[in-house]
């Protein structure tokens, strides 16, 4: 039988500061690679909780899909889940930022030509409208493409975990416009937007969309180089 959990502890609130605990423990035990064997015990006394909590924890965050775990008498076998490791990353993530700063990424790429659809987007009255709000612009019609190749594009995956400026998808017209995230840039030092469309159908283009003209005021055109820095918001 297991003993009865005391008042106090059943009817504190499971704080996410603990679960987050317990995460990054088996993390440094190596339960981010592989099942790690562990008894609530040891969680407990690393976490600063008794073996009851660790015990309620380690339940918890089998249930939400965090960790894994297989029994054998006392002792467990614990490994984190992906989206364990997720929700440790996020953390890692908020203490970057606190300690370092915005994340900033810097590459090169070669101006490109699309299928002339920017123009097409950029006027609909439901993106105007949210750019002018959140970017502080109504933008010129359009978006200006850039290639990337190699390690460039290795780094602008990155971005996928970055905070951005959201632009919400709508309905108009009987058709659907999707979402799209962008962060701060600059293009050769001028100030523009890289936007992440939601779904994308380029694979290796990166684009941006500006209050003006790029091409115009950069004075670039198809293949030219061009350096871009990203930050995030
Ligand atoms: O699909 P594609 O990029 O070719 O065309 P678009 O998005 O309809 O944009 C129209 C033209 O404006 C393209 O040549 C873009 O490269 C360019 N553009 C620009 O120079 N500066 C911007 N801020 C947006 C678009």
């Amino acid at each position: 039988m297991p003993k009865p959990t005391p008042p106090e502890e059943r009817s504190r609130p499971r704080p996410h500061g603990e679960t987050l605990a317990v995460l990054k423990s088996l993390a440094l035990s190596g339960a981010d690679q592989s099942p790690v064997v562990v008894t609530s015990r040891e969680i407990g006394e690393r976490i600063g909780v008794s073996q009851q909590a660790a015990d309620r924890y380690l339940v918890a965050l089998e249930k939400r899909g965090l960790v894994t775990r297989s029994l054998a008498q006392r002792r467990q076998r614990v490994a984190l889940t992906s989206a364990g490791m997720a929700l440790l990353r996020a953390e890692y993530r908020s203490y970057h930022r606190i300690f370092e700063g915005p994340a900033k990424i810097s590459f090169s790429g070669k101006v490109a030509s699309g299928l002339g659809e920017g123009r097409y987007y950029l006027s609909q009255p439901g993106y105007v409208v949210q750019f002018t709000e959140r970017l502080g612009y109504a933008p010129y019609p359009g978006t200006l493409n850039v290639r990337v190749e190699g390690p460039a594009l290795r780094k602008v995956e990155l971005l996928a975990a970055w905070r951005g400026l959201r632009i919400d998808g709508f309905q108009a017209s009987g058709r659907t416009f999707g979402g799209a995230t962008c962060f701060p840039a600059r293009m050769n030092g001028h100030p523009c937007h890289l936007i992440s469309p939601d779904r994308t159908h380029y694979q290796d283009v990166v684009e941006f969309v500006a209050a003006d003209c790029l091409r115009e005021s950069l004075r670039i055109h198809d293949e030219d180089p061009v350096r871009l820095d990203i930050e995030e918001t």
